[in-house]
Protein backbone atom coordinates (compact mmCIF):
# COMPACT_ATOMS: atom_id res chain seq x y z
CA UNK A 1 0.00 0.00 0.00
CA UNK A 2 1.12 3.35 -0.86
CA UNK A 3 0.84 6.55 1.07
CA UNK A 4 -1.73 8.82 -0.15
CA UNK A 5 -1.98 12.86 0.57
CA UNK A 6 -5.31 14.64 0.40
CA UNK A 7 -5.50 17.66 -1.05
CA UNK A 8 -5.36 20.75 0.62
CA UNK A 9 -9.20 22.50 0.50
CA UNK A 10 -8.25 27.02 0.25
CA UNK A 11 -11.39 27.34 1.27
CA UNK A 12 -10.73 25.85 4.88
CA UNK A 13 -9.77 28.66 7.61
CA UNK A 14 -6.57 28.32 9.07
CA UNK A 15 -6.00 27.33 11.98
CA UNK A 16 -4.66 29.42 14.76
CA UNK A 17 -1.23 28.44 15.30
CA UNK A 18 -0.94 28.97 19.23
CA UNK A 19 -4.05 26.85 19.42
CA UNK A 20 -2.79 23.99 17.13
CA UNK A 21 0.46 23.70 19.39
CA UNK A 22 -1.68 24.32 22.38
CA UNK A 23 -3.71 21.40 21.40
CA UNK A 24 -0.47 19.07 20.37
CA UNK A 25 0.87 19.63 23.52
CA UNK A 26 -2.10 18.09 25.36
CA UNK A 27 -1.27 14.74 24.16
CA UNK A 28 1.49 13.59 26.81
CA UNK A 29 4.13 11.37 25.64
CA UNK A 30 7.60 10.18 26.66
CA UNK A 31 10.78 11.49 25.13
CA UNK A 32 13.48 9.73 23.44
CA UNK A 33 16.92 10.38 22.35
CA UNK A 34 17.24 8.82 19.06
CA UNK A 35 21.09 8.57 18.48
CA UNK A 36 23.94 7.40 16.49
CA UNK A 37 27.83 7.60 16.09
CA UNK A 38 28.60 8.39 12.59
CA UNK A 39 31.64 8.93 10.65
CA UNK A 40 33.31 8.13 14.67
CA UNK A 41 30.72 11.77 15.52
CA UNK A 42 28.38 11.14 18.31
CA UNK A 43 24.89 12.51 16.73
CA UNK A 44 21.65 12.95 18.17
CA UNK A 45 18.58 14.62 19.51
CA UNK A 46 15.80 14.62 21.50
CA UNK A 47 12.49 13.32 20.27
CA UNK A 48 9.10 12.98 22.44
CA UNK A 49 7.30 12.01 18.70
CA UNK A 50 8.69 8.95 18.68
CA UNK A 51 5.84 5.87 18.50
CA UNK A 52 5.90 1.96 18.34
CA UNK A 53 4.04 1.45 14.60
CA UNK A 54 3.97 -2.44 13.52
CA UNK A 55 5.25 -5.86 14.91
CA UNK A 56 5.49 -7.53 12.07
CA UNK A 57 7.87 -6.24 10.29
CA UNK A 58 8.92 -4.57 13.58
CA UNK A 59 8.72 -0.45 12.79
CA UNK A 60 8.92 2.59 15.35
CA UNK A 61 8.62 5.68 14.05
CA UNK A 62 9.58 9.61 14.88
CA UNK A 63 9.06 13.15 13.15
CA UNK A 64 12.18 15.27 12.67
CA UNK A 65 11.95 18.83 11.39
CA UNK A 66 12.43 19.53 7.95
CA UNK A 67 14.39 22.27 9.27
CA UNK A 68 16.64 19.97 11.50
CA UNK A 69 20.39 20.29 10.92
CA UNK A 70 21.42 17.09 12.74
CA UNK A 71 18.87 15.06 10.58
CA UNK A 72 21.08 14.96 7.66
CA UNK A 73 23.72 13.61 9.24
CA UNK A 74 22.36 11.00 11.67
CA UNK A 75 20.40 10.05 8.32
CA UNK A 76 23.11 8.83 7.06
CA UNK A 77 24.28 6.31 10.31
CA UNK A 78 24.26 2.46 9.80
CA UNK A 79 22.07 1.83 12.56
CA UNK A 80 19.97 4.60 15.24
CA UNK A 81 19.80 3.67 18.96
CA UNK A 82 16.43 4.68 20.44
CA UNK A 83 16.36 5.41 24.20
CA UNK A 84 13.63 5.74 26.14
CA UNK A 85 14.11 8.49 28.32
CA UNK A 86 13.47 7.88 32.37
CA UNK A 87 12.34 11.08 34.65
CA UNK A 88 15.67 11.35 36.06
CA UNK A 89 16.82 12.55 32.61
CA UNK A 90 14.96 16.26 32.50
CA UNK A 91 18.44 17.74 32.11
CA UNK A 92 19.60 15.09 30.22
CA UNK A 93 16.50 15.66 27.62
CA UNK A 94 17.35 19.88 27.09
CA UNK A 95 21.41 19.15 27.11
CA UNK A 96 20.16 16.49 24.06
CA UNK A 97 18.09 19.55 22.27
CA UNK A 98 20.82 21.93 22.88
CA UNK A 99 23.37 23.03 21.05
CA UNK A 100 24.89 20.17 19.17
CA UNK A 101 28.47 20.06 20.42
CA UNK A 102 27.28 19.45 23.72
CA UNK A 103 24.52 16.95 23.33
CA UNK A 104 26.44 14.10 24.73
CA UNK A 105 28.98 15.48 27.44
CA UNK A 106 29.15 13.66 30.75
CA UNK A 107 26.62 11.17 29.63
CA UNK A 108 26.83 7.17 29.99
CA UNK A 109 26.30 5.49 27.05
CA UNK A 110 27.13 2.57 25.02
CA UNK A 111 28.21 2.50 21.15
CA UNK A 112 26.74 -1.29 19.38
CA UNK A 113 29.02 -2.65 17.17
CA UNK A 114 26.68 -1.07 14.44
CA UNK A 115 27.00 2.59 15.82
CA UNK A 116 23.85 3.40 17.37
CA UNK A 117 24.18 5.08 20.77
CA UNK A 118 21.81 3.89 23.36
CA UNK A 119 21.85 5.72 27.15
CA UNK A 120 22.83 3.95 29.85
CA UNK A 121 19.51 4.59 32.89
CA UNK A 122 16.85 4.61 30.16
CA UNK A 123 13.58 2.79 30.42
CA UNK A 124 14.08 0.46 27.02
CA UNK A 125 16.32 0.60 24.07
CA UNK A 126 15.80 -0.05 20.50
CA UNK A 127 18.86 -1.35 18.00
CA UNK A 128 17.27 0.09 14.51
CA UNK A 129 17.90 0.99 10.91
CA UNK A 130 16.14 3.54 8.63
CA UNK A 131 13.09 1.77 6.92
CA UNK A 132 11.77 4.94 4.93
CA UNK A 133 11.26 8.67 5.55
CA UNK A 134 7.82 10.13 4.41
CA UNK A 135 7.84 14.04 4.10
CA UNK A 136 4.68 15.21 6.11
CA UNK A 137 4.56 19.19 5.76
CA UNK A 138 7.11 20.58 8.05
CA UNK A 139 7.77 17.01 9.32
CA UNK A 140 9.75 13.63 8.08
CA UNK A 141 7.95 11.15 9.22
CA UNK A 142 11.17 8.45 9.95
CA UNK A 143 10.04 5.04 9.71
CA UNK A 144 12.82 2.82 11.57
CA UNK A 145 13.37 -1.18 11.79
CA UNK A 146 13.79 -2.34 15.07
CA UNK A 147 16.42 -5.18 15.41
CA UNK A 148 17.12 -5.08 18.88
CA UNK A 149 15.15 -4.46 22.12
CA UNK A 150 17.00 -3.63 25.49
CA UNK A 151 15.14 -3.45 29.06
CA UNK A 152 17.41 -0.83 29.94
CA UNK A 153 18.01 -0.54 33.62
CA UNK A 154 15.35 3.09 34.35
CA UNK A 155 12.32 2.05 35.80
CA UNK A 156 9.71 5.05 35.31
CA UNK A 157 9.56 7.10 31.96
CA UNK A 158 10.14 10.53 31.45
CA UNK A 159 6.68 12.02 30.65
CA UNK A 160 6.49 15.04 28.16
CA UNK A 161 3.03 17.07 28.41
CA UNK A 162 2.03 20.81 28.10
CA UNK A 163 6.09 21.86 26.88
CA UNK A 164 6.63 20.77 30.29
CA UNK A 165 8.62 17.47 31.76
CA UNK A 166 6.00 15.23 34.40
CA UNK A 167 6.14 11.75 36.02
CA UNK A 168 3.55 8.85 35.84
CA UNK A 169 1.90 8.81 39.01
CA UNK A 170 0.05 5.44 38.93
CA UNK A 171 -0.25 5.30 42.81
CA UNK A 172 -2.65 8.28 42.45
CA UNK A 173 -4.96 6.07 39.86
CA UNK A 174 -7.79 4.11 41.79
CA UNK A 175 -6.97 0.42 40.66
CA UNK A 176 -10.76 -0.83 40.94
CA UNK A 177 -11.47 1.79 37.70
CA UNK A 178 -8.16 0.61 35.95
CA UNK A 179 -8.35 -3.31 36.54
CA UNK A 180 -8.66 -4.69 33.31
CA UNK A 181 -7.07 -5.75 29.83
CA UNK A 182 -5.67 -3.23 27.09
CA UNK A 183 -5.17 -5.03 23.75
CA UNK A 184 -5.38 -8.32 25.18
CA UNK A 185 -2.55 -7.77 27.84
CA UNK A 186 -2.86 -7.57 31.81
CA UNK A 187 -2.43 -4.11 33.18
CA UNK A 188 0.13 -4.20 36.11
CA UNK A 189 -2.12 -3.95 39.14
CA UNK A 190 -0.70 -3.40 42.40
CA UNK A 191 -3.91 -4.88 44.75
CA UNK A 192 -6.46 -7.48 42.60
CA UNK A 193 -8.92 -9.22 43.91
CA UNK A 194 -9.19 -12.94 43.12
CA UNK A 195 -8.94 -13.85 39.45
CA UNK A 196 -11.81 -15.33 39.29
CA UNK A 197 -13.86 -11.82 39.60
CA UNK A 198 -11.34 -9.98 37.61
CA UNK A 199 -12.09 -12.91 34.20
CA UNK A 200 -15.73 -12.09 34.89
CA UNK A 201 -15.83 -8.27 34.59
CA UNK A 202 -12.77 -8.45 31.73
CA UNK A 203 -15.28 -10.76 29.75
CA UNK A 204 -18.10 -8.37 30.21
CA UNK A 205 -16.38 -5.13 29.12
CA UNK A 206 -15.11 -7.85 25.94
CA UNK A 207 -18.47 -8.05 24.96
CA UNK A 208 -19.99 -5.12 25.55
C1 LIG B 1 11.14 17.40 24.97
C2 LIG B 1 11.62 17.67 23.56
C3 LIG B 1 11.07 16.95 22.51
C4 LIG B 1 11.47 17.18 21.19
N1 LIG B 1 10.90 16.45 20.19
C5 LIG B 1 11.26 16.69 18.91
C6 LIG B 1 10.68 15.94 17.85
O1 LIG B 1 9.86 15.04 18.07
N2 LIG B 1 11.04 16.24 16.58
C7 LIG B 1 11.95 17.22 16.30
O2 LIG B 1 12.23 17.46 15.13
N3 LIG B 1 12.55 17.93 17.30
C8 LIG B 1 12.24 17.68 18.58
N4 LIG B 1 12.85 18.37 19.59
C9 LIG B 1 13.95 19.30 19.26
C10 LIG B 1 15.26 18.53 18.99
O3 LIG B 1 15.66 17.81 20.14
C11 LIG B 1 16.41 19.49 18.60
O4 LIG B 1 16.50 20.53 19.54
C12 LIG B 1 16.14 20.05 17.23
O5 LIG B 1 16.18 18.99 16.32
C13 LIG B 1 17.12 21.17 16.80
O6 LIG B 1 18.37 20.68 16.62
P1 LIG B 1 19.00 20.26 15.19
O7 LIG B 1 18.98 21.43 14.26
O8 LIG B 1 20.39 19.82 15.58
O9 LIG B 1 18.18 19.13 14.66
C14 LIG B 1 12.47 18.15 20.92
C15 LIG B 1 13.04 18.86 21.98
C16 LIG B 1 12.63 18.63 23.29
C17 LIG B 1 13.27 19.40 24.42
Amino acid sequence: MTAHAHPHHASVPAIDQRALRDAFGAFPSGVVAVAASVKGQLTGIAASSFTSVSIDPPLVSFSIATSSSTWPLLREAEHLGISVLADHHDAVCRQLAGPREERFDGLPFKVTGNGAVLLDEAVATYDCSLHEEVVAGDHVIVLLEVHDVGGGDGEHPLVFHRSAFAKLHRDDLDPARLDGRINGAEVDRGTRESDSATASRDDAEDAA
